[in-house]
């Protein structure tokens, strides 16, 4: 199968949704702050596939539930991801000069401000998963779920455990199972969390909940495959970040341990146990299928 032209128009409607929630929920301000929050903005709206937070929406759709009043919680995980792209980028990590087709925000600002505005992302975040119109919309309970859930595959459950892996794997030869841990603690746990988010606010049942997870986990570890792949193999312009970093830092990666073609059949048998995953689900699920198709083949 490939993408239909109307699958490229959902997209594009998502990301400008999303781009007009976050201008909305993330504040510009004055005085001391201007800087911090020119340097959160600068990295938030350099570009971006929003794809974390279109699948906030999507698997809320998946179970019958309204887009919209979820608005809070996909920014707030788009601040999430775009304060991991700012400190992985910074040169204790992985130091790469280019996001997003910018300069990287220690570049564009100095090493200070980016990380202080990773840390006003972070934190921001979730002053959105506990914003008021949330709390007007659904039960207490759900929203305390959601926030936990968060937590949990941001933290040390989930990408910053995996972000510390991934250093200490750098130049060293992994086994399959490091690189798991790694990938699905770095990259697999937010994506996951944010197909669960919007679904488990509108009341989905266990069964379904469960479904939505592993088609999370599958298409989580299928991204950072093909992120890795792309890292090879992409266009640098098209990508907006620089290829051959993986190379140069001697990273942990699929393709470093099972060569291109086996980290390509991998992502391909992950996308197939993704779609597995939704076969109880109908056409409200046809966003999260094309969505797991798009994981698979973009070159961006
Ligand atoms: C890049 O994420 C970092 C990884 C987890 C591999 P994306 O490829 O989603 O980056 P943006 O948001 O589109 O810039
Ligand atoms: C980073 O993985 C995952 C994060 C949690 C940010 P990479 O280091 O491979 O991401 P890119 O390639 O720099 O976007
Ligand atoms: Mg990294
Ligand atoms: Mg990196
Ligand atoms: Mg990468």
């Amino acid at each position: 199968m490939s993408l239909s032209p109307a699958f490229f128009d959902y997209l594009k409607a998502r990301q400008h949704l999303i781009n007009q929630a976050l201008t909305r929920f993330v504040p510009r301000l004055s005085g001391p702050a201007a800087r911090l929050t020119e340097a959160m903005h600068y990295s938030l709206f350099a570009g971006g596939k929003r794809l974390r937070p279109i699948l906030v929406l999507a698997g809320a759709e998946a179970v019958g539930g309204e887009p919209e009043p979820l608005l809070p919680v996909a920014c707030a995980l788009e601040c999430i991801h775009t304060y991991s792209l700012i400190h992985d980028d910074l040169p204790a990590m992985d130091d790469d000069d280019l996001r997003r087709g910018k300069p990287t925000c220690h570049k564009a600002f100095d090493e200070a401000t980016a990380i202080l505005a990773g840390d006003g992302l972070l934190t921001h975040a979730f002053r959105l998963l506990t914003h008021e119109e949330l709390e007007e919309r659904f039960p207490a309970a759900r929203i305390l779920a959601v926030i936990r859930l968060i937590s949990e595959a941001a933290g040390l459950f989930g990408m910053v455990a995996g972000q510390m892996a991934d250093l200490l794997a750098e130049g060293k030869k992994v086994s399959p199972e490091e690189l798991f841990f790694i990938h699905r603690h770095k990259t697999a746990a937010l994506i996951r969390a944010s197909v669960l988010a919007g679904a488990m606010l509108w009341g989905a049942t266990e069964e379904s909940l469960e479904k939505l997870s592993q088609y999370g986990w599958k298409i989580g570890h299928a991204f950072q495959i093909v992120d890795d792949i792309l890292d090879l193999t992409g266009d640098e312009k098209t990508l907006g970040k620089p290829v051959g970093s993986d190379l140069e830092k001697k990273k942990a990666t699929y393709p470093a341990l099972f060569g291109l073609e086996g980290a390509r059949e991998e992502a391909k048998k992950l996308l197939n146990e993704a779609l597995e995953a939704l076969s109880p689900f109908g056409t409200e699920a046809t966003p999260l299928r094309d969505i797991a198709y798009y994981v698979l083949e973009r070159k961006l």
